[in-house]
């Protein structure tokens, strides 16, 4: 019998419950699914790829047929290289589906072979996405329910150690007790 396999690309900076339930969805479709974050030198993310990576691995670690690897370059030599016939990405609303057509029609004219295949997340995470996590994150808001506890705690450390940047505590390319001390001194 023929073996699906899918890849599911993203950036996912962070990764959030809208990207999990996809994934639970797409690992009961596909025999395989490989979650596959873009390494983009572009973007100026808030996590590290190593640090995705790990997010991602311990949220997947309970689905047998689920991995993920990292890429660059574009999604179909990627998806082929891995031999994989589906890419899966998930649309919430009406406004995703415009972009996500145009990139699923540019891939298949790139490569006839693949498909797209479109998931809906459930309903209750239609307006979550990464951008609004690392928004309201910064701005102190609460993103539980929105994350895995995993990630909320690396988003937390993330935004702590930017606030003791920008408190003066730690100073860029000092060790966190130099730029303790100097604060200290600052202030008296
Ligand atoms: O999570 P995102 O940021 O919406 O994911 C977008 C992603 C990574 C799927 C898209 O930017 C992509 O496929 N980039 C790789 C380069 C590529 O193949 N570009 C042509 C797409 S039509």
């Amino acid at each position: 019998m023929k073996r699906i396999k899918a890849i599911y690309p993203g950036s996912f900076d962070p990764p959030t419950n809208g990207h999990l339930d996809l994934i639970e969805r797409g690992s009961k479709i596909f025999d395989e699914l490989v979650v596959a974050i873009l390494r983009n030198p572009e973007k100026d993310p808030l996590f590290s790829v190593a640090d995705r990576r790990k997010m991602l691995e311990e949220m997947t670690s309970s689905f047998d047929n689920v991995s993920v690897d990292t890429f660059d370059g574009l999604t179909v030599d990627y998806a082929l290289r891995v031999e994989a016939q589906a890419i899966l990405r998930g649309i919430r609303a009406i406004s995703d589906y415009e972009y996500e057509l145009q990139m699923a029609l540019m891939n298949r004219k790139l490569q006839p072979a693949l498909e797209t295949v479109f998931m809906m997340p459930a309903e209750k995470y239609s307006y979550l996405s990464s951008r609004l996590v690392r928004e309201v994150a910064q701005l102190g808001g609460a993103i539980e329910c929105l994350v895995p506890e995993l990630v909320e705690q690396k988003v937390r450390e993330k935004m702590d150690i930017a606030h003791k940047f920008a408190n003066g505590e730690l100073l860029p390319g000092k060790a966190p007790s130099e730029g303790k001390s100097k604060s200290r001194k600052k202030k008296a």
